[in-house]
């Protein structure tokens, strides 16, 4: 296998391709979302990495990231946006990328991408007063054998020549296109995507387990889950089916 060449000027050339105005940079860093933090910048940016020696995943996890992975942070400003927002926009921007790739797709609520009931993609969302960080990690030819029943690489099911640099521009895109959107359309096109409605779930919140079935998504995009307790609103966890 050839893991293609992920630097400053090819991910230039395609998002300049792909008519994405933004600026770009493939830096030497252990998490991009950290760099991204840090970079203090005043325009939208992404910043891309080849690896990260300390990758970070959702309520405080590792996100293990190997080379031949496709690691970026997306800084875009807020604006009047909810901060929270982001995650279905992101979540459907992926998961309408790999639609175009021909990929069956589907989105694990709140926002892992799933193909044939395994992770392809991971995302997090971190905002401060101005800015939100969009953190996308996704499989393309990194080794996933020592977690081959949880995961899968764009190589593993056939994806061949794609680009790291190509695979940035088409999310990017897509994400820039779905913006203009209102977010009930977005939250419309998220729905299609998920995989939930009617399963009985635990949510892992941490300390707090909770049961019940899945009866849809708050205006907000958050899970409304019912139980003998009637119906909760969940922002946050982590969930199993339970049946
Ligand atoms: C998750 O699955 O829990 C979220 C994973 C998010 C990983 C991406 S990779 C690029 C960016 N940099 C990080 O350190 N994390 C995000």
């Amino acid at each position: 296998m050839t893991i293609d060449a992920l630097d400053s000027n090819t991910l230039k050339a395609s998002l300049e391709k792909n008519g994405v105005g933004i600026a770009s940079a493939v830096v030497e860093c252990s998490s991009t979302q950290q760099y991204a933090r840090n970079s203090h910048v005043e325009r939208d940016t992404v910043f891309a990495s080849i690896s990260q020696s300390e990758g970070k995943g959702r309520l405080g996890r590792k996100f293990i990231s190997a080379e031949g992975g496709c690691y970026f942070t997306l800084v875009t400003e807020v604006g009047n946006r909810s901060p929270l927002s982001f995650v279905p926009l992101v979540s459907v921007a992926v998961a309408t990328v790999m639609t175009n790739y021909a990929i069956d797709a589907q989105i694990k609520w709140p926002n892992d991408i799933l193909v044939n009931g395994k992770k392809i993609c991971g995302i997090l969302s971190n905002a401060d007063d101005k800015y939100v960080y969009l953190g996308v990690g996704i499989n393309v030819f990194n080794d996933l054998s020592a977690i081959a029943d949880i995961a899968v690489s764009l190589y593993d099911i056939g994806v061949r020549n794609i680009t790291r640099a190509q695979i940035i521009a088409d999310v990017l895109k897509e994400f820039y296109t779905l913006k203009e959107r209102s977010f009930s359309d977005i939250l419309d096109i998220y729905k299609k995507y998920l995989n939930i409605y009617g399963k009985k779930i635990v949510v892992n919140q941490g300390a707090k387990n909770l049961e019940g079935i899945v009866c849809g998504i708050s205006p907000e995009g958050f899970l409304l889950l019912e139980n003998n307790e009637g119906i909760n609103v969940i922002m946050n966890g982590d969930i199993t089916f339970s049946d």
